[in-house]
């Protein structure tokens, strides 16, 4: 399973995901392009740094989502990559039917709560200021909506006493290092099980 991974900052995520596949352990899973939409943010540099074509590609003129000319865009340059699954790991802008039904069913997306609680931005706070006990991270599977596709993975984190917004930030992204690689390995182990599934001869009777 080829892909892509999108991200609009720092990239901690791509980086797990990136080390985890030099160090053999992302199975079939193969990383072939960073996409970003904004030009600084750092999840470039992991381009070169992976060996992996990492590009900035315009959003168009909105602020929080693609205009259609950009969705296409995007498509198109993830597909002549090679790739047809697509990993949103902090790409902080809501995608539309242009770009998702380029991909049906193949876009994911991480989240730093237990979905559904706290969607949207600044999740780790919310849930830090409402006094849940416990929190996490949510892969799920990206549709039309807003942090609502079905779930694929989650890890909870445990909000101790004495626990800040600092340290449960920390805590969350830890989890979020381990549980998207590991969904990602999940999700390419079936992907092949079902390519070698739909080659198999029907059995006659
Ligand atoms: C991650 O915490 C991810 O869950 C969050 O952005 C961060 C990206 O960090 N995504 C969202 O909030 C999406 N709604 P990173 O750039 O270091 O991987």
């Amino acid at each position: 399973m080829k892909f892509a991974i999108l991200g609009s900052g720092t990239g901690s995520n791509a980086e797990a995901i990136l080390s985890e596949w030099k160090a053999g352990r992302l199975g079939r899973a193969v990383p072939v392009l960073i996409v970003s939409d904004r030009p600084e943010a750092r999840i470039l540099t992991l381009g070169e740094r992976f060996g992996i074509p990492a590009r900035f590609l315009s959003p168009g003129p909105f602020k929080t989502k693609m205009s259609d000319d950009a969705e296409d865009d995007y498509a198109r340059t993830i597909r002549e990559s090679g790739a047809d699954f697509v990993v949103l790991a902090g790409f902080m802008r809501v995608i539309h039917d242009r770009f998702l039904s380029a991909f049906p069913g193949r876009i994911i997306n991480l989240h730093p709560s237990l979905l559904p609680s706290f969607p949207g931005l600044h999740s780790i706070e919310q849930a830090f200021r409402h006094g849940v006990k416990i929190t996490g991270c949510t892969v799920h599977s990206v549709t039309p909506g807003l942090d609502c596709g079905p779930i694929l993975g989650q890890e909870a984190v445990r909000i101790e006493e004495g626990d800040t917004l600092e340290s449960l930030e920390a805590k969350v992204h830890a989890a979020e290092h381990r549980l998207l690689p590991a969904v990602i390995r999940l999700l390419a182990e079936k992907d092949a099980a079902a390519q070698q599934s739909a080659a198999q001869p029907v059995q006659g009777s």
